[in-house]
């Protein structure tokens, strides 16, 4: 597994406002829509091209295109679609599918009670989006759901992340060099709720308000 922490002025900058209890939920989305570019920015370094022939106004030349087969963007529900605008908006050719994953509280088992996803994933690039990388339970059933039915790789944006949650996935994906995981800060730690601390509080909760 790769860790990639995104350290830049203007992530450290949107982030901060970001946590901050103060800031609105409209504010948020917004913010976490300009992160998740920057974030998918770092995430698409390796995403496949292949040569294109084109024409411009003055000669032929050889470009670049997204190469097939289409990237794969699965937002985990429900914070998770609040970071799908931004993905799309810099990979427009992608395929988006959807996972809806929780913990049950008493058996800690991941339970995975949507799923919207191409059976076969053979060949395919595959970005996964989660604002909160937290236990890292989640992500491992996710990123193991991909990899187990034929995943190229995998890339997991995350607003923030846990050490413990990273530890979580290292321990479960170990030395699969075809897993990476970009956030824009590793977190101090997670409390007795497992939020992570700092943070920013629940994420779907900031994104989309609380549902009671
Ligand atoms: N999920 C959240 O939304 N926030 C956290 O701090 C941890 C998990």
């Amino acid at each position: 597994m790769r860790l990639h922490v995104a350290e830049h002025p203007l992530i450290a900058h949107k982030l901060t406002v970001l946590r901050d209890e103060r800031t609105p939920s409209a504010t948020f989305r917004l913010l976490a829509d300009e992160l998740v570019t920057l974030l998918a920015y770092e995430g698409t370094r390796d995403v496949l091209v292949e040569d294109v022939e084109i024409t411009t106004p003055v000669t032929k030349t050889v470009g670049k295109q997204i190469a097939g087969p289409r990237p794969l963007v699965v937002p985990i529900l429900r914070a998770g679609l609040g970071m799908l605008e931004g993905m799309t908006r810099m990979l427009p050719t992608a395929e988006v599918g959807f996972l809806g994953m929780k913990r049950d509280h008493e058996t800690l088992e991941v339970e995975t009670y949507a799923n919207r996803l191409p059976d076969d994933l053979s060949g395919r690039q595959c970005f996964i989006l989660d604002p909160m990388l937290a236990t890292g339970h989640t992500m491992v059933a996710a990123i193991n759901y991909l990899l187990d039915h034929g995943a190229r790789d995998v890339t997991c944006l995350c607003l923030l992340a846990a050490p413990e949650g990273l530890e979580t996935v290292q321990e479960a994906i170990g030395g699969r060099a075809n897993v990476q995981i970009v956030t824009a800060a590793v977190d101090e730690c997670l409390n007795e709720n497992a939020y992570i601390v700092p943070g920013l509080g629940d994420a779907g909760d900031r994104l989309y308000g609380v549902l009671d």
